[in-house]
C-alpha cells in the first residue's frame, strides 16, 4: 500500500465504527432458537448436508458470557468482486478475537479461496489491521474467484487447516461463496475436523438478502457512489441542454443497483431487468419506450435526458435470449465454417439464414460490431452476452428509430447521445458510515460465532434502519437459505439469488413515479458520500432498505 495518505484517509483512519449494544458488552452470549429448514427442497438438502442440516438460528445477546476465551487461531478470506467494507469485516474479527483473548491470532488467506486451497496466507497483525481500517478495497489480502468445491480441494483445505491448527475460517463473499462455506463446513464436520466455517454476506449487487440477511455489504457505498455520478450528469444535462446520457450500471444479474440509483436521482428512464423479463418485453419494445420519452421531451423543448440500464439487462430480454441460444447452437456445429467465411457480410448472412425468422430480425437490427462479437464463444462455450455494451446498443437502435420517425415527420428530437459505464468506480470507494459500521459489526459477530463453535452459518446484523446501537447480530444456518437449482446441467444446492421484487416497496415506489420523472426534470443530486457531519447526511441507509423496512419502528 502507498505510504502517502490523503487528508481524508488520515481523518477516516480514526473513525470508530459503531457496534450494536450486545456486541459492546463484556458478557456476550449466543442464544440458539428452533431447528431451521429451507423453504423448499428440504429432503434433498438434508440428504446432501446430513451433518449441518436443521441447525438453529443463532442470536448474539448480552448475557452470561460462556463463549470460548481460549486463544483461537482464525483465518479470513475475501472472495469475488471487491465491496466497500471488506477491510472493516477483518478489523471487526481481529478486535473481537483480541478482546476475548489477546493471544488469539488472525491469518489472511491470499487472493481468495485459491489461497485457502494452496495454503497461502499471512498473519494479520495490529499494524496491518490499523493501516486498513475504514478503507475501501480488498488489497489487504486481495481477492479471487476460485471455488472450494471438488473433493481434492476440500481435502487440501482440511490439510492446511490441520497444519495451521486453525479453529475457524471466515469466508467473506456473495451467494456462491456462502454456499461454498456450507459445503466446506459439512465436509469438515463429517471428517470430525475442528475448524468451523462462518460466512459473511458481501456483494455490491445487493442480491444476497432474505428475511435474515437484510443487505449485503458494499451495496450502500457503490449505489451512493454511482448516484453521485449520475446526479452530476443530470446537472450537466440541464446545464448543457444538448445530450442524452445512456448509463450502464454494474450488477451481474439483479437490478438492485439500478433501482436504488433511480430512487436516489430520478432519471428520465430506468430499465429494471426483472420487470422486462416478467412482462416478456422485447428489444424493439424497449427501444420504442425510450424513443417515446425522447420525442415527448423534445416536444416540450428538452433535447436532453438520462437513461440508466442494468449491466445484466440482455439476459432478461426474451427475444435477445432466444436469439443467443440459437446462435450458440449454430456455432456449436458450424463455428469453423462461419469463421472461414471471407468477410463480415457473408458471416452475418450465413447466420441470419440459419436463425429463426424472429431471431434473424433481432440479429439484423444489431450494430455490425455487436453482430460480429456474437459470433465468438468464450472458454466455457458461451456467447459472450455480457460483453455487449448495452448502452451503446440502445443508443444505436434509438438513433435509428428516431431518424426514421423524423423522416416521417413524427418526431422532432435533436438526439445527441453519450454512453457511460459505471462499475469499477464504485466497488472500492471508502465505505460509507453505514458500510463501515455494518461490516465492522458483521466481522465482530462472525468472531462470536467462531467462539461459540458454530459452523455452516452466515453472520447477520438486523434492524439496519435503526441506529447501530439497536442493531441485532446473529447467525443464519446456510442450509436454511439453500434451494436446488440447475448448474452446469446438474441439480445443485445454492443460495437463491434475490432479484428485484416487483411487488416490493422499492419497485412500487419507482413504478408510481417514473412517468413524472420521464417528462419533468425531477432530478435529485445526492452529491458525494459524506463521512463527517449531521447524521441525516452521513448515516442514512439506502432508499431501498428504508422502503423495504418502512413498516419497522425505527426507519431513519
Ligand atoms: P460479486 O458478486 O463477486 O460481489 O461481484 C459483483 C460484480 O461487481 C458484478 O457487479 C460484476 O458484474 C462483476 O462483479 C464483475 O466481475 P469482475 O471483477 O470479475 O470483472
Amino acid at each position: 500500500m502507498s505510504k502517502q495518505m490523503s487528508a481524508l484517509q488520515k481523518a477516516r483512519a480514526a473513525y470508530e465504527p459503531k457496534l450494536p449494544k450486545a456486541l459492546r458488552s463484556g458478557r456476550i452470549s449466543v442464544e440458539l432458537g428452533e431447528p431451521s429448514h429451507p423453504p423448499t427442497d428440504q429432503d434433498e438438502i438434508k440428504r446432501l448436508f446430513p451433518n449441518t442440516y436443521g441447525q438453529p438460528v443463532a442470536r448474539i445477546v448480552e448475557g452470561e458470557g460462556g463463549l470460548s476465551t481460549e486463544p483461537l487461531k482464525v483465518g479470513v478470506v475475501l472472495s469475488g468482486g471487491p465491496a466497500a467494507g471488506g477491510h472493516n469485516v477483518i478489523a471487526g474479527v481481529f478486535d473481537a478475537l483480541k478482546a476475548a483473548n489477546a493471544s488469539s491470532r488472525l491469518f489472511g488467506f491470499l487472493k481468495g479461496p485459491g489461497g485457502v486451497i494452496k495454503g497461502k496466507y499471512k498473519e494479520l497483525t495490529g499494524d496491518i489491521i490499523d493501516a486498513y481500517r475504514n478503507t475501501g478495497g480488498f488489497d489487504m489480502i486481495m481477492s479471487g474467484r476460485d471455488k472450494i468445491e471438488k473433493l481434492e480441494e476440500l481435502e487440501a483445505c482440511k490439510k492446511n487447516f490441520v497444519d495451521m491448527g486453525l479453529d475457524g475460517l471466515i469466508i467473506i463473499g456473495g451467494d456462491d461463496s456462502n454456499t461454498n462455506a456450507a459445503v466446506l463446513a459439512e465436509y469438515l464436520r463429517a471428517q470430525n475436523a475442528r475448524t468451523v466455517i462462518i460466512g459473511v454476506p458481501k456483494t455490491i449487487d445487493g442480491d444476497m438478502k432474505n428475511e435474515q440477511i437484510e443487505a449485503s455489504f458494499g451495496f450502500d457505498t457503490a449505489a451512493k457512489t454511482y448516484s453521485e455520478l449520475i446526479g452530476n450528469i443530470c446537472r450537466d444535462a440541464t446545464s448543457s441542454v444538448k445530450y442524452w446520457h445512456f448509463i450502464r450500471l454494474m450488477g451481474r444479474s439483479a437490478s438492485h443497483i439500478t433501482l436504488e440509483c433511480a430512487l436516489q436521482t430520478h432519471p428520465n428512464v430506468a430499465l429494471i431487468s426483472e420487470e422486462i423479463r416478467a412482462k416478456g418485453t422485447t428489444l424493439a419494445e424497449i427501444v420504442d419506450q425510450i424513443v417515446d420519452v425522447v420525442c415527448k421531451r423534445a416536444a416540450s423543448g428538452k433535447n436532453y435526458g438520462i437513461v440508466v440500464v442494468p449491466e445484466g439487462l440482455p439476459e432478461f430480454i426474451s427475444d435477445l435470449r432466444t436469439m443467443i441460444n440459437e446462435i450458440s447452437a449454430i456455432l456449436g456445429k458450424d463455428e469453423e465454417y462461419i469463421h472461414g467465411l471471407e468477410d463480415h457480410a457473408e458471416r452475418v448472412q450465413y447466420m441470419s439464414n440459419q436463425l429463426s425468422d424472429h431471431s434473424a430480425k433481432v440479429y439484423g437490427s444489431l450494430p455490425g460490431d455487436i453482430q460480429q462479437a456474437l459470433l465468438t464463444r468464450d472458454s466455457h462455450g458461451n456467447v459472450p452476452l455480457s460483453q455487449v455494451e448495452t448502452e451503446r446498443l440502445l443508443i444505436d437502435l434509438v438513433s435509428d428509430k428516431i431518424r426514421a420517425l423524423k423522416q416521417r415527420g413524427q418526431c422532432d428530437a435533436k438526439f445527441s447521445p453519450l454512453g457511460h459505464f459505471f462499475g469499477y468506480e464504485g466497488r472500492c470507494a471508502a465505505p460509507s458510515n453505514f458500510d463501515a459500521d455494518y461490516t465492522y459489526s458483521l466481522g465482530y459477530a462472525a468472531a462470536q460465532l467462531v467462539r461459540a463453535g458454530l459452523t455452516g452459518y452466515t453472520a447477520n446484523v438486523q434492524n439496519l434502519t435503526c441506529p447501530a446501537d439497536e442493531w441485532v447480530a446473529g447467525g443464519t444456518p446456510v442450509t436454511m437459505m439453500l434451494n436446488m437449482e440447475m448448474r452446469k446441467g446438474r441439480p445443485t444446492p445454492v443460495i437463491k439469488k434475490a432479484l428485484v421484487d416487483l411487488d416490493g416497496a422499492p419497485f412500487r415506489y419507482f413504478a408510481a413515479n417514473r412517468d413524472s420523472w420521464a417528462i419533468n426534470d425531477d432530478y435529485v443530486f445526492p452529491g458525494p458520500i459524506q463521512y463527517f457531519g449531521p447524521s441525516e447526511v452521513c448515516d442514512a441507509p439506502t432508499i431501498t432498505l428504508a422502503l423495504e423496512k418502512s413498516e419497522s419502528s425505527c426507519r431513519r
